[in-house]
């Protein structure tokens, strides 16, 4: 059966290509009944379309095609289930009218009607850049003054697109929003497969993959902040089956939000998937007052038909020139105190950490929790978080005389803060109860000992702004934060709003607030995402960050597999990894892993041996003459660990001129190592590469031929066998271009 029984009225928009070429080049505004949308990147294309009765549909989600006027022909190819919604393919579902599946949005109006449809009115298209467009599509309610304006970001080459939506209230009362996604995808195939993570504490981004079956897979968190502990925003859809890294229809998406948020995945009675994605309405009736404009958060997603390793490449190129602050700069290598000294520490044990840092090599001395609180000392997680005035035992100098010393052993000096939370055991829990969210009737229920404050209220917003402000404002030299959240919204309820449904919304946006602040006045300080691990990685919070702390799990492992699954969506140059104690594995293995993105150290320095410590401060050199080819290249995934013995990676540079490979061997039974060549990818195969062995340890050798000569065809065709096995768990290689 033919979807649409409407007849269609060829638009004006494809059978004009002078008209297509002004939207194209400038604003373009339509207007028009039966109107198509088509919003495309270089390889991909959504097509939205309106009936006779301006209902707006999808029409097409896929592969661009050469001949736009094509578009309006596939839906005639379909012959499937009936639509008995007439909506089922809405670009924003609304409830409460025909709609029988779920909703993007759900609504009360101001005269308590629940019912919400949505009408096509308008599109524009404005061109940002070369690369960046913006459509936008204005919908409206017929009956009610109510109206709704989807956007769709597109980035061109990276084929990424942001949709979000602003819901406006028109009507003379307030309206309650019950539900509002930031997008509603819809997708036709045989056969979908969600790739889709979960975790917990130092088990982060542990993946499952299954076959979509009817009805609704819903991924989400309720956790408000700490969001992404149990599972993360982030997913993957297959069409038709499942995508591997080269091959494969795939989609990547996330919600940009660093709260509850809600991805619904519905197959329909037509066998269709409909994607359902945004900020989670769990507990969160949000109230719309006549004139107001809700802004949703954004979703993102990328689509690539060459499998998972294009699409992450996407995700990671789009990532570092639009989205993560500094995304093509430089970062700061470091030696991490927590793990060394926990919370024990004092001036003289710093300045030995100082020198520390400077014999290794490494830009930055971080100094973690512990540095703070007077009254109730920061000397266990039980008390002080909220009082951040420094501790007058352990740093009675104040941080001022520290960066002082460590600027004169030639290191800079950063520092961890966890401005959102406090110990019920704190000055600043005594003097403002109402800044905490808690449950006003009921006991109080901790996470690590610890409460949110409400950042909702605005005088919590300057509080938390203030804190870092009056940080920079007295230490001008302060290199670096580390922003640390350790605690997920138990009791959600907060004193300064009647209305409790607004908490969670209301949170995010404060701490949005607060982030924008601080990168008003403070650009380009560096600062690390970090939420006890990486319970909050995400990109509404990364566009305030240079980097993120994927996991306290650092044993290399494990970094493999985690690090592996985070880099599906996020640049290694956002990726801290510290060389740390934690695993079984030697030392080289250990810090090969932590070259792999950002590296830092979280080691009691004095306590290597020699060659140990001889073996990081040449691997300090190594990694900065490559660095900026794990940080700025694209990445291949070569071997999984998941499916090999022998994992292997590789960055290449962008002129395929130069890469680095990076072979571990995650599998310690007997005789196991790299009995096959691993198959490079990214190079020029009509290109001729050296091959060095690099990173070893003092006093090994290599046992590859040294600098031996291949040409890219055969490096890509035939391989290159790393000699990785138990005696050489961990492999370096150096890649570069001869004539
Ligand atoms: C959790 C973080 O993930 C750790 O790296 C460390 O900063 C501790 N918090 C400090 O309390």
């Amino acid at each position: 059966m033919k979807r649409y029984s409407h007849p269609r009225i060829k638009p004006p928009f494809f059978k004009n290509p002078l008209l297509f070429c002004i939207c194209v080049f400038s604003v373009c505004s339509v207007k028009a009944q039966n109107t198509d949308i088509p919003i495309e990147t270089q390889n991909t294309a959504l097509v939205l379309q309106t009936d006779r009765n301006n209902g707006p549909h999808i029409v097409y989600f896929g592969k661009k095609l050469k001949n736009k006027s094509e578009y309006d022909l596939v839906q005639s190819m379909y012959e499937q289930n009936m639509d008995y919604t007439g909506i089922a393919n809405s670009p924003y579902t609304p409830a409460g009218s025909r709609n029988l599946f779920e909703p993007a949005i759900e609504v009360t109006h101001a005269d308590g009607n629940n019912s919400l449809d949505l009408k096509f009115i308008s599109a524009k298209t404005e061109k940002i850049s070369d690369d960046i467009s913006l459509t936008s599509v204005l919908l409206k309610d017929p009956v009610y003054d109510f109206q709704v304006t989807l956007f769709y970001k597109i980035y061109f080459k990276e084929n990424v697109v942001e949709q979000w939506s602003e819901i406006k209230n028109n009507e003379k009362g307030n309206v309650t929003l019950h539900k509002f996604a930031s997008a509603n995808l819809y997708l036709q195939g045989k056969s979908f497969y969600l790739k889709q993570y979960h975790g917990d504490w130092a088990q982060e981004m542990h993946p499952e993959e299954e076959q979509i079956t009817h009805g609704i897979k819903t991924l989400d968190s309720k956790l408000g902040t700490r969001a992404d502990l149990f599972q993360p925003p982030v997913f993957m859809v297959s069409v038709n089956q499942s995508s591997n890294e080269d091959n494969g229809e795939v989609l990547l998406g996330s919600v940009e939000w660093s709260g509850n948020y809600r991805t619904d995945l519905e197959l329909d009675n037509k066998n269709n998937l409909r994607i359902i994605s945004g900020i989670n309405n769990y507990a969160s009736d949000y109230p719309l007052e006549p004139g107001k404009i809700f802004t949703t958060a954004k979703f993102l997603y990328t689509v690539s038909y060459s499998g998972t390793g294009d699409a992450s490449r996407q995700l990671q190129r789009w990532a570092r020139d639009y989205k993560l602050l500094d995304g093509n700069g430089s970062r700061l290598t470091l030696l991490n105190n927590w793990e060394s000294t926990y919370f024990n520490f004092d001036e003289e044990k710093l300045k030995q950490l100082f020198n520390d840092t400077k014999k290794l090599g490494v830009n930055l001395f971080l100094l973690d929790d512990g540095w703070f609180g007077n009254k109730y000392p920061r000397n266990n997680d039980r008390a002080g978080l909220g009082d951040w005035q420094e501790n007058k035992k352990k740093i009675p100098n104040g941080i001022a005389s520290l960066i002082k010393e460590a600027n004169a052993d030639g290191v800079q000096f950063g520092i961890w803060l966890e401005p959102e939370m406090v110990n019920p055991k704190s000055e600043l829990y005594e003097k403002h109860p109402d800044w905490v969210i808690r449950q006003p009737k009921r006991p109080e229920y901790y996470f690590r000992n610890q409460l949110e404050l409400d950042l909702s209220n605005p005088k919590v917003q300057d509080f938390v702004f203030g804190v870092i402000d009056s940080l920079f404002i007295k230490n001008p030299g302060l290199a670096y934060i580390k922003w640390d959240c350790n605690a997920v919204i138990y009791n959600a309820y907060h004193s300064y709003e009647n209305n409790q449904s607004k908490l969670y919304v209301d949170y995010v946006q404060g701490l949005y607030s607060v982030l924008k602040h601080i990168r008003a006045k403070y650009p380009t300080v560096p600062m690390m995402l970090c939420s006890g691990g990486g319970g909050r990685v995400d990109y509404g919070a990364l566009q305030y960050f240079t980097e993120y702390w994927p996991s306290d799990n650092t044993d290399p492992l494990e970094r493999i597999f985690i690090q592996w699954e985070y880099s599906y969506f996020y640049p290694a140059i956002a990726s801290s990894n510290h060389v740390t104690d934690w695993g079984q594995q030697p030392l080289k293995y250990r810090v090969d892993v932590a070259m792999m993105g950002k590296l830092g150290f979280d080691i009691p320095v004095s306590k290597l041996s020699e060659k140990d410590l001889a073996f990081c401060q040449s691997a300090v050199k190594i990694y900065n003459s490559f660095k900026n080819i794990v940080w700025h290249g694209d990445q291949y995934r070569l071997q999984s660990p998941w499916t090999n013995d022998v994992a292997a990676i590789i960055y290449v540079d962008s002129t395929k001129s130069s890469a680095v490979v990076f072979n571990y061997l995650v599998n310690n039974r007997y005789n196991t190592g790299s009995a096959l060549p691993v198959h490079f990818k990214g190079l020029d195969a009509n290109r001729k590469y050296k091959i060095k062995e690099i990173n070893l340890y003092p006093g090994t050798h290599s046992t590859l031929k040294e600098n031996a000569i291949y040409s890219g065809d055969f490096l890509m065709t035939v391989g290159f066998n790393p000699g990785v096995n138990a005696d050489r768990p961990s492999v370096v290689l150096m890649v570069e271009e001869v004539d």
